[in-house]
């Protein structure tokens, strides 16, 4: 197959937080998506390169990066969609350590995840029966509004509060907070919410919605911390929370 004339200028980021842009000339195909660019440069081109990727289907979450500005799933982004130009300029994740290149620490943010108690409490042992819950009950449809997260770190990167606050615990681990706050198995939630309407919990949330705005999934955490923001003020009055 002849190479393709047409030609994009690519910047991608080179090195660790210090570092700078460098540019390339990648041929320009058609359905070209913006991971396929990196994996361009990575084998025709300098093979140090580093990022990091797995399913290239929209469903591992990590081969989030910043394209020409906006934090994306490069594996789900079409050139065709993004480029400015026949220009692509494609950094780390902001708000998170830069390992090398284009590959990011997500100990940051795994370590929020389990900061808002984010891993299920179980409330039953193997030995009782099953829990039945009624697909339609409110709790069930507002934890199914926020379950399908993978973990992308998309919204995190995007936010503000996170940026300026760094014991905020962020969008994502809040937004996991909110689907255990509404299982009825789970039996974390006065240590949960204690967590969660503390300094860094879901009361630093300013609503400006950019995690909503760019999660890849539409989903919306800036709804899930708004129902904590309820469930806190609630558990407050009630006199839950311990001062
Ligand atoms: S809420 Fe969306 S953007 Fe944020 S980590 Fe989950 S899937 Fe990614
Ligand atoms: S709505 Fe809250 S969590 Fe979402 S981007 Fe804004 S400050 Fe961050
Ligand atoms: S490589 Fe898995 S979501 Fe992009």
């Amino acid at each position: 197959m002849p190479e393709p004339t047409e030609q994009l200028s690519v910047s991608l980021w080179r090195g660790g937080r210090q570092g700078r842009y460098e540019t390339y000339r990648v041929p320009r195909r058609e359905s070209q998506t913006v991971l396929d660019v990196v994996t361009y440069v990575q084998r025709h081109i300098d093979p140090t390169l580093s990022y990091r990727f797995a399913c290239r289907v929209g469903m591992c979450g990590s081969c989030a990066m910043t394209v020409n500005g906006h934090p994306r799933w490069t594996c789900r982004t079409h050139v065709a969609e993004v480029a400015d130009g026949g220009r692509l300029q494609i950094g780390p994740l902001d708000n998170l350590p830069v390992i090398k290149d284009l590959a990011t620490d997500m100990r940051p943010f795994f370590e929020k995840w389990q900061g808002a108690n984010g891993v299920f409490a179980p409330s039953r042992t193997r030995a009782d029966p099953m829990a039945r819950i009624k697909p339609n009950s409110a709790p069930r449809r507002a934890a199914d509004a926020a379950i399908e997260c993978i973990n992308c770190g998309v919204c995190y990167a995007a936010c503000d509060t996170v940026r300026w606050n760094a014991d905020y615990l962020g969008p994502a681990a809040l937004n996991r907070a909110w689907t255990l706050i509404n299982d009825e198995r789970d039996a974390g939630n006065a240590a949960r919410l204690q967590t969660i309407a503390a300094s860094g919990g879901c009361h630093s949330c300013h609503s400006h919605q950019s995690c909503q705005e760019h999660c890849p999934l539409v989903l919306n955490p800036t709804a899930s911390i708004a129902g904590l923001k309820r469930r806190t003020a609630a558990a407050y009055l009630k006199g839950e929370l311990k001062a």
